[in-house]
């Protein structure tokens, strides 16, 4: 099977997880592209959605799935999103598709994060994928120099020969050369320097369950 075919595979088999007469929590990325257009043929059964980026809104609005504003909506039963990488605890780096800062908002609003990946993307330490983190621009320099002196490199992502805009209007450093040990206390750690908007660990927001796209079927991951 293709990453295509996998991908598409585990965006069917999420529908599961979507209770009829409640919002689901959407995610970003080309995995939930797939869910998105499954979710389609449930739209008379929900409300409809919260949106974790602009993309998202785009594609639920093409289909006639009504968005919701996250501010109007107290809790989510599910939120359901694609990740670049995830462990064995269901820890995850995400922002592949720079929307992580709305992403850990619509997933710390959610009672379960059902994570849709193909198999690639299980890992035994997080790291490897070049880490996303939202930052404020002012603060780049010095947040590539903290960031080196974690034995990391960090470079801001571009677009069209420019620095990329989030839908937040801030950029998007990508590192490599990490390797996460600990990502609850890398996460926290990160999370405080002055300038990070949101830094791409989901480790307390950590998925509850991964749906993997395998040849050999959907493989379910609790954690
Ligand atoms: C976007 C994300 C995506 O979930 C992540 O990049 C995976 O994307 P894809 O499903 O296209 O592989 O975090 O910010």
């Amino acid at each position: 099977m293709t990453q295509d075919e996998l991908k598409a595979l585990v965006g069917q088999a999420a529908l599961q997880y979507v209770t009829p007469g409640e919002i689901v929590g959407v995610g970003t990325g080309s995995t939930v592209n797939k869910f998105i257009d499954a979710l389609a043929s449930m739209k008379d059964q929900i409300p409809g959605a919260v949106s974790s980026s602009e993309a998202s809104t785009a594609r639920l609005k093409a289909l006639g799935i009504p968005v919701f504003e996250a501010n109007d909506v107290a809790e989510l039963s599910v939120y359901i999103d694609g990740a670049d990488e995830i462990d064995a605890q269901g820890y995850m780096v995400k922002g592949g598709g720079a929307a992580l800062t709305r992403e850990k908002i619509v997933a710390a609003q959610s009672r379960r994060f059902v994570c849709i990946a193909d198999e690639s993307k299980l890992v035994k330490t997080l790291g490897a994928f070049p880490l996303p983190v939202e930052i404020i621009p002012m603060a780049t320099a010095r947040l590539v120099r903290q960031f080196e002196a974690l034995g990391g490199r960090a470079q801001v992502r571009q677009k069209d020969g420019a620095p990329l805009v989030t839908d937040n209007g801030q950029h998007i450093l990508d590192v490599t050369g990490l390797q996460i040990g600990d990502p609850l206390a890398f996460e926290s750690r990160v999370n405080q320097w002055p300038g990070v908007v949101t830094v791409g660990v989901f480790a307390h927001q950590k998925a509850s369950v991964c749906l993997l796209g395998t040849s050999g079927g959907v493989k379910t991951l609790t954690f």
